[in-house]
């Protein structure tokens, strides 16, 4: 049986890819800070599930998550999840100091302890993060998030070349999505080009099992970065970007009905299943 550990499994993207592989066969080692979610899931996997309460925000994390991969029994694929974010205009440090804080400090610590591991045992593996389109340019509301995935970005970039240069068989996978309706957003606001998490889950599953490098989510989002990537950044500077305004009433109504599913999820056995099975992860 195929092994993945996911942290950051107990919302939105994380807890609907536990729920694909765990219907898919694979045993799931599910991490995050929610227990009530993770026993909840394990309920409705009792086979497939193993979960463990892991903050990434604490020192200790490294080694809860080697004791979650030795109760799996092992580890094939480990998918990096876990992330916060705020829009902050009026630069709250407290939010952008608690964004560095989770998605740099602590998606170092998680990246280096799941490279460890594959490199101590047998020397292969896949380690796949979710990113953001964000981290393609920086945002000035969102100047802690997008510089975080921007250090995601590049720190996958380069864990890839150290693998290259100690002959370790392990690969990456950087998925890129741009908005999607979970618990992240604030359901006040509207953003453009939202995705629905189904839609961006079965794009996000396939980029993992296909091994791809680099999955930006979904093609619209792919052109939006091609061309603004091509902005030198003083021009690119003198743009004001608004990442989000106002929901109208009719949004409003919209959105709460697209929260009120994230949060009522649909039973496992009706989850989408996009994993294409003749692909051997
Ligand atoms: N939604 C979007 O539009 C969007 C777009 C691009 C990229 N992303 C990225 O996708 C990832 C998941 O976002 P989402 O939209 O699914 O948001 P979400 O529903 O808020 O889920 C965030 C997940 O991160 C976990 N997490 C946060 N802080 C943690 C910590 N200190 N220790 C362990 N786990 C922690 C949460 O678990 P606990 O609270 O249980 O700890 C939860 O499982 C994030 O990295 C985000 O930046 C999201």
């Amino acid at each position: 049986m195929k092994r993945i550990v996911i942290m950051g499994a107990t919302s939105g993207i994380g807890l609907r890819v536990a729920e694909i592989f765990a219907k898919a066969g694979w045993l799931v080692g599910a991490a995050g800070r929610n227990e009530k979610v993770m026993r909840k899931l394990q309920s409705d996997f009792p086979d497939r599930i193993r979960y463990a309460r892991i903050n990434i925000d604490d020192a200790a994390s490294p080694s809860h998550l080697r004791d979650l991969i030795g109760r799996l029994g092992g580890m094939d694929i480990y998918l990096h999840v876990a992330g916060i974010g705020y829009e902050n205009e009026t630069l709250v440090t407290d939010h952008d100091v608690a964004t560095a804080q989770t998605n740099v400090v602590g998606f170092t610590r998680m990246i280096d302890t799941a490279f460890r591991y594959f490199r101590e045992h047998g020397g292969r593996g896949r380690i796949a993060a979710v990113t953001s389109v964000a981290g393609t340019k920086g945002i000035g509301q969102l100047a802690s998030y997008s510089s975080s995935k921007k250090y995601q970005q590049a720190y996958l970039t380069a864990l890839d070349q150290l693998a290259g240069m100690q002959n370790l068989d392990i690969s990456f996978t950087d998925i890129r999505p741009g908005w999607i309706r979970t618990p992240l957003l604030n359901p006040d606001r509207v953003y453009p080009m939202t995705m629905s998490l189904d839609h961006a889950v079965a794009s996000i599953v396939r980029a993992i099992i296909k091994r791809r490098r680099l999955c930006i989510v979904d093609w619209r989002w792919n052109l939006a970065v091609r061309l603004w990537s091509l902005l030198p950044d003083r021009i690119w500077e003198r743009i004001p970007v608004n990442v989000s305004a106002p929901a109208t009433p009719a949004q409003e109504k919209t959105d709460a009905s697209v929260e009120k599913s994230l949060s009522q999820p649909e039973p496992p056995a009706e989850v989408k299943d996009p994993i294409d099975k003749s692909v051997t992860a």
